[in-house]
Order: structure tokens, then C-alpha cells, then sequence
């Protein structure tokens, strides 16, 4: 089973990496190429056996699996490239969200899939988001999610649930990122500690608050309900919180529902001038 993979930039490294050190895929077993042929075969030195691909054509040829790793808006012109040569057995995957299953079903032989990864599975970890579209069978969904588990836990997803989906497991990183660098700024501003051992503070933090989020078994308000105690210090904390963030998650998921429906109609209209 070949897998293919076109665009290695940030993501596309992101899934070949983690692909590779989870044991999910052998270097040999993929084919990769990239705009800027460079970095994929920067790529190619690191993990001996990745076959660098020339062109796009090429390597929708050459495997079985085919992950598309551009961004929305050079998906068009990808799709309008390598139509010729995909095949109607093959799986291919977008990893972008404003583009449409029906879309790449509208100009692609294969059986789609979008899967929404996230940076942390860089670290074999996080969610894979899975919608599928209607060519793919039982035995495609077992293959890909087979591929995907050791990099990651796959969940499936409603494409209506694509973009809030995406904020919460693929932009969810950053913003809780944000967070945390906000709140290490303000124990240095504020107290003098040094940046390094507060940052190594808070960041063991995350990852054991993941940890008990998860594995652990606690939701959300369990795991408040265990620190905070009513008139502790935490409590405080707390109040100060509700009272200050206001409606700031709600502005935050408008805000990336109205770009993603910008990104939409943008993409639409590229289609319509690449794929007539
Ligand atoms: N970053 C994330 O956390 C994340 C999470 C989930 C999903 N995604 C999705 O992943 C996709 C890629 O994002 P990214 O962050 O990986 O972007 P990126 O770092 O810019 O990577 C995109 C890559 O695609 C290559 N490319 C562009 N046009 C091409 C073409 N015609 N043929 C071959 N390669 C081409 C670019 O080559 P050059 O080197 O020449 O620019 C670049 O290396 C986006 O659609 C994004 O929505 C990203």
C-alpha cells in the first residue's frame, strides 16, 4: 500500500513524520512531492526510502492512498492537475476544511475523504477529524482509520460540523497556547519569575490537565470541581475569569465561521474558473 502525499509544507511533514515514527508506515511506502521540491526532499534525507516525486501527476499515479496537503486556495489548480490520473479505487483525502466533499467528488474519480489533522499529532496524539463522502466503503473507512489511529484517535464528523470542529481540535492548540503564554507573562510581569521555569511550570500543566481530561476520566467541571474549593483562592480566580472573558469563545467561533464561509465562496468561485 503506497501512500502519497502532495504540499509537505507545515501539515504535510506534520502527518509523514508522525506517520513514520508511529510505525504506521514504512519511508518506503511513500511517495511525496511539494511545490517547492526542497522540502520534500529535505524530507527524503531525513527518512532514507521516501520517494520524491517530480510533479503532482506523478504522484497520483503512484499510490494508494493519496493526501492532498495544500492550502484552500491552491486546491483548485492541484485537482484540476492530477484528475487524469487518480483512480476510481483510490482514497483520496483533503486535509482543508472549506473544501467540499462534493466538490472533490464533482472532479475526482476516487473515493474522498476530508480528515482535519492537528499539530499534535505530531506527538502521535489529538484527534483526526473524519468525514467521509459517500464512495467510501466500509472496508476504505476501516483502511484509513487503521492508518490514522497510530498517529492519532479518529473521530468522525459531520461535515455540517466541519469548521467548529476544526476550531476546538485543529485551531484549539493555538488558542490554548495563547492561553497558557498569556497567563506565563503575567506570573513574570508580576512576580519576577524567571520566563523559563514558569513556562516549564505551566506547559507540565497542560499536559497533565490533558492527561486527566482524557485518560484520566474527568470532565471539564469535574476536574474545576476538584481544585477550586467555594472562598478558596482558585474560586477567585475563577470568578475573575467568568466575569472578564464575557462572551469572547462565542466572538472567537463567529469570527472563524465567517472567514471559513469567506473562504468558501472563495474557493467556489476558483473552481469554477480551474474546473469548468
Ligand atoms: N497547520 C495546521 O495546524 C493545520 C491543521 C489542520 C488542517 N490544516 C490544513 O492543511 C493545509 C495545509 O496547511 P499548512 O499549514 O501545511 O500550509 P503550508 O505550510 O503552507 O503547506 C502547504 C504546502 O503546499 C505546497 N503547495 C502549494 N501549491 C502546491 C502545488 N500546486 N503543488 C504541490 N505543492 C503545493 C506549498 O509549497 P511551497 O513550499 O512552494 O509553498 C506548501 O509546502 C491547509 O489547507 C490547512 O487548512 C492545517
Amino acid at each position: 500500500m503506497i501512500t502519497g502525499f502532495i504540499g509537505t509544507g507545515s501539515m504535510g511533514s506534520v502527518l509523514i513524520e508522525a506517520f513514520i515514527r508511529s510505525g504506521a508506515l514504512q519511508s518506503n511506502q511513500i511517495i511525496a512531492t511539494n511545490r517547492t521540491l526542497a522540502k520534500v526532499e529535505r524530507l527524503a534525507l531525513k527518512y532514507p526510502g521516501l520517494q520524491v516525486a517530480a510533479s503532482n501527476k506523478e504522484v497520483a499515479a503512484s499510490c494508494d492512498i493519496l493526501f492532498i496537503c495544500v492550502k484552500p486556495a491552491d486546491f483548485p489548480p492541484v485537482i484540476a492537475d492530477i484528475a487524469t490520473r487518480c483512480r476510481s479505487e483510490q482514497i483520496i483525502v483533503s486535509i482543508t476544511s472549506p473544501v467540499m466533499i462534493y466538490q472533490l467528488e464533482n472532479h475526482l474519480p476516487g473515493r474522498i475523504a476530508k480528515v482535519i489533522p492537528s499539530v499534535t499529532n505530531y506527538v502521535l496524539s489529538g484527534a483526526t477529524l473524519c468525514i467521509y463522502g459517500n464512495r467510501m466503503q466500509p472496508e476504505d473507512i476501516r483502511t484509513l482509520e487503521a492508518l490514522l489511529a497510530p498517529i492519532s484517535r479518529p473521530i468522525r464528523v459531520a461535515e455540517d460540523y466541519t469548521r467548529i470542529s476544526s476550531d476546538l481540535s485543529s485551531c484549539g492548540p493555538a488558542f490554548m497556547a495563547f492561553l497558557l503564554r498569556k497567563l506565563i507573562d503575567a506570573a513574570v510581569e508580576e512576580t519576577g519569575i524567571p520566563h523559563l521555569e514558569a513556562e516549564r511550570m505551566a506547559c507540565e500543566m497542560l499536559l497533565g490537565t490533558g492527561i486527566l481530561l482524557t485518560s484520566g476520566g474527568l470532565s471539564p467541571d469535574q476536574l474545576i470541581n476538584r481544585v477550586a474549593v467555594p472562598g478558596g483562592i482558585t474560586q477567585e480566580g475563577l470568578n475573575l475569569l467568568e466575569r472578564e472573558l464575557g462572551d469572547s469563545f462565542t466572538k472567537l467561533v463567529r469570527i472563524t465561521h465567517l472567514k471559513y464561509a469567506e473562504d468558501m465562496v472563495k474557493i467556489e468561485a476558483a473552481f469554477c474558473a480551474y474546473l469548468k
